[in-house]
């Protein structure tokens, strides 16, 4: 999607994004998080938002469900709505990263070429998260019993039933929730993060 209005041009402002880190005394970043739902998305990033918290960082988790009842409330689950809410998280994340904030994000983002968008958007900023767990196990856990609505046909084009779900190729992170403990998943991306 291009841009549509004319006459508008690009506003410089008076504090950059190096001043807004140097006050908080921490660098912007994204941290994306990509899996089915009831992969453990919400809980692992939950954790990691509330450990950076401890630690002094200034974070925000932007979360499927909370999106999707606000700025997105528009859009349902058809490919080109879920095209549409990757697109507009992305550019929210985008600016949340250039005030510097630690920013999470917890969506499914099932397709490949949405979450390179955000990508390429983002650059050296993006750090992907998959959220690795088999969707018999996320069936079985099914937190909001809606698997169980899906596989009686009364949700549509859900994703991993009758909607695809594309696992990234070369995720910077990747945690099993179904293997490893909550803390152990949170340390790794913490790692990542001290190392980074
Ligand atoms: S995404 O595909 O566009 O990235 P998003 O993360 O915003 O999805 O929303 C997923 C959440 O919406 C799920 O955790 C679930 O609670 C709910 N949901 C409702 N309908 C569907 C559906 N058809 N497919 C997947 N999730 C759905």
């Amino acid at each position: 999607m291009g841009i549509k209005a004319t006459n508008i041009v690009w506003q410089q402002t008076n504090v950059s994004r190096q001043d807004r880190e140097k006050l908080l005394r921490q660098k912007g970043i994204l941290i994306w998080f990509t899996g089915l739902s009831g992969s453990g998305k919400s809980t692992v990033a939950t954790m990691l938002e509330k450990k950076l918290h401890d630690m002094g960082k200034l974070t925000y988790l932007l979360d499927g469900d909370n999106v999707r009842h606000g700025l997105n409330s528009d859009l349902g689950f058809s490919i080109e709505d879920r095209i549409e809410n990757i697109r507009r998280i992305a550019e929210l994340s985008k600016l949340f990263v250039d005030s510097g904030v630690i920013t999470i994000t917890t969506f499914i983002s099932p397709f490949i070429k949405d979450r390179e968008a955000v990508k390429e958007l983002l650059k050296d900023d993006f750090i992907e998260v998959y959220v690795d767990c088999p969707i018999e196990v996320c069936e079985k856990r099914d937190p909001k019993g809606i698997y169980k609505k899906a596989r009686k046909g009364e949700i549509k084009n859900f994703t991993g039933i009758d909607s695809p779900y594309e696992p990234p190729v070369n995720p910077e992170i990747t945690v099993k929730t179904h293997i490893d403990s909550l803390e152990e998943c949170v340390s790794k991306i913490i790692d990542y993060l001290e190392l980074k």
